[in-house]
């Protein structure tokens, strides 16, 4: 039996949801989802309210998926313009730089209007239209969520590339959506050490196909020096800064698209997940407001990055829509020591922080003292999102951090379904370490056997989703069908998220990680396929396998296995040059953990990489090897569980 830990009567007392609340609107969401979410869509400001609530269809032969799609409104406007009247004055964003020693800024939602519209403006003035993109290469600064409703204002869509990717992932990003213009800065700062983002642009730029950005805008960050290629680069401050305060919102369709933002996916390259206006807007909000909580004059705090989904739905979209005040943090969590994070708890007195376990366990081997010479009073409630929380960390989280005084939403969701779609309410269920627990309202989760068939109370499976909720992207950016064929086609009728999981008796959920050839790194979903095409690229490798395996810090790290070209020997230096190189191609978080020469690949006889049994001897599972009988060349194996030993 798991510990359980229930709702304390005090924290019931306050909440939004309770028990009661929880039961009777989850049942009325799913029996009735016009009547719910065409209630909930009210939380919106719309020019035209939606009449049409849900039009959805799994059916592969009919397939759409569309919410409130008569309805009109402004993603910006939901964001700022609504605000002003009740919240002109209130910090919207908080901004903690990455040296302690630099002020700290907080931003009111009426400047944060202001700075909005004028880059709006600017990007019109530069041709930037409705429909267009806009790539966002930023480091943590107000701009990036000034950048992100800018583009959202005049209905361009926006494509956020996370600042730890390299210039070919840029690029990748940048060819696959066609972008007209790029915001970047001159660098970012992380950790007391200076980030090359807009010379990574420069490098970028340089690779064929790119050629559809015709302006690069640079935020002075830094002060860094930086080549600026006339008339192509152009200083952020120079264009925006003249520009009047006030801008004339698009009218955006609720299915038109807010945002693209590329993920990992278990074949080729990152696929554009894309997101649409209404829906997407609401679901963040809504569950924001609902999983977190929210008060008025809570100081709220998600240290993801703006390059990632959750930076995008709880740290911009969600808390400004329903008028929070939303601290952005420039750094991270070990500088200049590991008190760093709950130290700016105490300076800004935050009352929800949100976090991802593999910081927690990071921070947890630090010992308590880190952690014990802050207060950390301000604090009600504790999140964690990205991957699996063993139940370790989670009591550290809540007995170390959190005093033993406040709940933990272990909240499960992913890049595709915009929001938080199974969490605990922190007024409304009990909970349980390492379990993300009940679905949140118009969520059917179900668990498939081998088969595909549905399995019925305590059972283990892959998770599907049964129905559609305003949240879930629309399509893969440019390519509708590899949309319809990852996620509808393994389980016709239902929408297949790539995860395992169990339900136990109480009707829990406790995700066990991906089934597909996506490994978790920190919360950071890399494809197999990306390292391995990254790795052959390189002269002197002829096939590469990788794989994930348990990593104490990282939950899953990268393990690659490699054959060399003919002529090639294996040595120190050609290890740490592939490790290196996989950094320059994708970024350092596609970095290998692991390394391991392989004279061959364990392969069936019709040539498939079998990775079930490259995944056994990098967990050192040589004794789980399985059915091997099916390899057309079976010492193969023997030879690499051999040299998994020597390491
Ligand atoms: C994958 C999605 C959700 C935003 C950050 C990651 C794993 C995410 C949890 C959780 C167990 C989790 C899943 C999912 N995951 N949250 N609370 N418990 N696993 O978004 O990069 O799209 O990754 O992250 O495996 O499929 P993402």
């Amino acid at each position: 039996m798991a510990d359980l830990y229930p709702v304390k009567a005090d924290v019931a007392a306050k909440a939004r949801i309770d028990k009661n609340t929880y039961q009777q609107l989850y049942k009325e969401s799913v029996e009735n989802p016009d009547a719910f979410w065409g209630k909930a869509a009210q939380r919106l400001d719309w020019y035209t309210a939606p009449k049409t609530i849900k039009n959805v269809s799994y059916q592969l032969d009919d397939f759409r998926i569309k919410w409130f799609e008569d309805g009109e409104l402004n993603a910006s406007v939901n964001c700022l313009d609504r605000h002003l009247d009740a919240r002109g004055d209130k910090i919207a964003l908080l901004f903690e730089p990455d040296s302690p020693d630099a002020p700290a800024k907080g931003v009111t939602y009426r400047e944060l209007y202001e700075r909005t519209c004028r880059l709006a403006n600017a990007l019109r003035s530069l041709g930037v239209k409705k429909g267009d993109r806009v790539t966002i290469y930023l480091p943590m600064i107000v701009d990036a969520a000034v950048a992100m409703l800018a583009c959202a204002r005049i209905g361009a869509i926006h494509s956020v590339v996370f600042g730890g990717f390299a210039p070919n992932s840029i690029a990748d990003r940048v060819i696959d959506c066609g972008s007209k213009l790029i915001i970047t800065a001159d660098e970012g700062l992380r950790g007391g050490r200076k980030i090359p983002l807009k010379a990574n642009v420069d490098a970028a730029l340089k690779i064929p196909g790119t050629t559809t950005v015709e302006t690069v805008l640079v935020v002075r960050h830094t002060g860094g020096a930086v080549d600026m290629q006339a008339p192509r680069d152009r200083w952020f401050h120079d264009v925006v800064d003249p520009q009047p305060a006030q801008c004339e919102p698009e009218r955006m369709n609720a299915e038109d698209p807010l945002f693209i933002l590329y993920t990992s996916g278990s074949t080729g390259k990152p696929k554009g997940v894309l997101h649409t206006t209404g829906g997407y807007l609401l679901y963040a909000a809504y569950t924001h407001e609902s999983v977190f909580d929210l008060r008025e004059d809570d100081i709220y705090w998600c240290t993801a990055d703006v390059g990632w989904v959750t930076g995008h739905s709880y740290i911009v979209y969600g808390p400004l829509a329903n008028g929070a005040t939303s601290l952005m943090f420039e750094g991270v969590p070990n500088y200049p020591d590991t008190s760093r994070f709950w130290q700016v708890i105490d300076k800004h007195q935050v009352t929800i922080f949100y976090t991802a376990p593999t910081a927690i366990r990071a921070l947890m081997r630090e010992g308590e003292a880190p952690v014990k010479r802050t207060s950390r009073s301000s604090l009600r409630l504790l999140g964690s999102v990205g991957e699996p929380i063993n139940p370790e960390a989670w009591r550290w989280y809540y007995e170390v951090v959190g005093d033993s005084r406040c709940p933990i939403v272990d909240t499960w969701w992913q890049t595709e379904t915009g929001g938080i779609l199974i969490s605990p309410l922190p007024g409304a269920i009990d909970l349980k370490p390492g379990s993300a627990t009940l679905p949140f309202f118009g969520v059917q989760p179900a668990l498939v056997n081998a088969e595909g068939e549905i399995q019925e109370g305590a059972t283990e499976g892959n998770l599907i989703i049964r129905d559609s909720w305003p949240g879930q992207m629309r399509s893969v950016y440019g390519d509708h069908q590899r949309f319809i064929d990852t996620y509808f086609r393994t389980y016709p009728g239902s929408y297949f998220t790539g995860d395992g999981c169990r339900r136990d008796e109480d009707g829990y959920y406790w995700i066990t990680g991906r089934v597909d050839d996506v490994i978790n790194v920190s919360g950071h979903r890399i494809g197999t396929a990306e390292v391995e095409s990254a790795l052959v690229s390189h002269p002197k490798v002829a096939e590469a396998a990788v794989v994930g395996f348990p990593h104490d810090i990282k939950g899953q790290g990268i393990y690659a296995y490699v054959t060399l070209v003919a002529d090639e020997a294996p040595s120190d230096e050609l290890h740490k040059e592939l490790v290196a190189w996989v950094r320059k191609e994708i970024g350092p978080i596609a970095a290998p953990d692991h390394l391991q020469w392989a004279p061959g690949l364990p392969k069936t006889r019709s040539g498939k990489i079998m990775r079930r049994i490259l995944r056994k001897i990098a967990e050192n599972a040589p004794d789980q090897l399985g059915d091997t009988s099916t390899l057309a060349d079976p010492s193969v194996v023997a030879s690499l569980v051999e040299e998994r030993k020597v390491k």
